[in-house]
């Protein structure tokens, strides 16, 4: 595991506290599950199998990585967040020490969008509700990240709040404050960093934020 403390790391460590490793990032009680049950379940829709690499892009506290780390073989999982607080509470509590010892799971920490300490580079990556917390230059800046890493083939799949009213965005990128974007807008932060993009729209997260596909062939 690589760790480096970010300057809001503290800010982002109080809340964890007050608010506990679920409910910090968006889903205490049902939505917990049903959040991280649908990333599983969309990604292996999506062709996901044990032999590929998954990049979680913001993995948080493993409410996905509770299901890809145990699906996936040994050493498969790349995980990637700002909150070492978040992902250590997600390994004690939602993975457990025994998966995390067989699994071997692959965790950088940074608030730098840097990704080139992974041994690996992915098949595949999901972002779930990270760029829904991100201005457009730190969308372009982790586009920018996954590209150093990215495969040819690589796909990520990234949710996003889709702006089709007037709304003004926070100025500063925020751990539990909303961005909203067209699916132009989305589009357009890739192209610098060579990603392609595709709409997928819904795919039935209960709180309504949208799919979208980048890709580099
Ligand atoms: C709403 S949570 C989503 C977590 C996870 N993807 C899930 O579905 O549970 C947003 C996550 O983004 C992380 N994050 C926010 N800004 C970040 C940054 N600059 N670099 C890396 N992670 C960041 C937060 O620490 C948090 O874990």
């Amino acid at each position: 595991m690589t760790i480096e403390h970010n300057t809001d790391a503290t800010d982002d460590a109080l809340g964890v506290r007050k608010l506990g490793h679920r409910a910090f990032v968006g889903g205490d009680g049902d939505l917990w599950q049903k959040i991280g049950r649908l990333q599983f379940e969309f990604m292996r829709a999506r062709g996901l199998e044990p032999h590929h690499v998954l990049l979680d892009f913001a993995c948080g506290s493993l409410r996905a990585g509770m299901h890809f780390i145990p699906y996936l073989n040994a050493d498969n999982y790349l995980g990637f967040d700002k909150s070492i607080d978040l992902v250590i509470l997600g390994v004690l509590n939602e993975l457990g020490h025994e998966q995390f010892l067989a699994r071997r799971p692959q965790f950088v920490l940074n608030g730098r969008f840097d990704l080139s300490e992974f041994t690996k580079q992915p098949d595949f990556a999901i972002a779930q509700s990270i760029f829904t917390h991100l201005t457009p230059q730190d969308i372009r800046r982790s586009l920018a990240g996954m590209a150093a890493i990215a495969a040819p083939h690589t796909q990520l799949f990234a949710t996003f709040f889709r702006r089709d009213f007037e709304h003004t965005n926070p100025t500063e990128s925020h751990s539990r404050l909303c961005f909203y974007y067209t699916a132009q807008e989305m589009h357009s932060f890739g192209v610098e960093s060579g990603w392609k993009f595709e709409d997928i729209g819904a795919w039935d997260h209960p709180r309504g934020q949208m799919m979208g596909r980048y890709f580099r062939a």
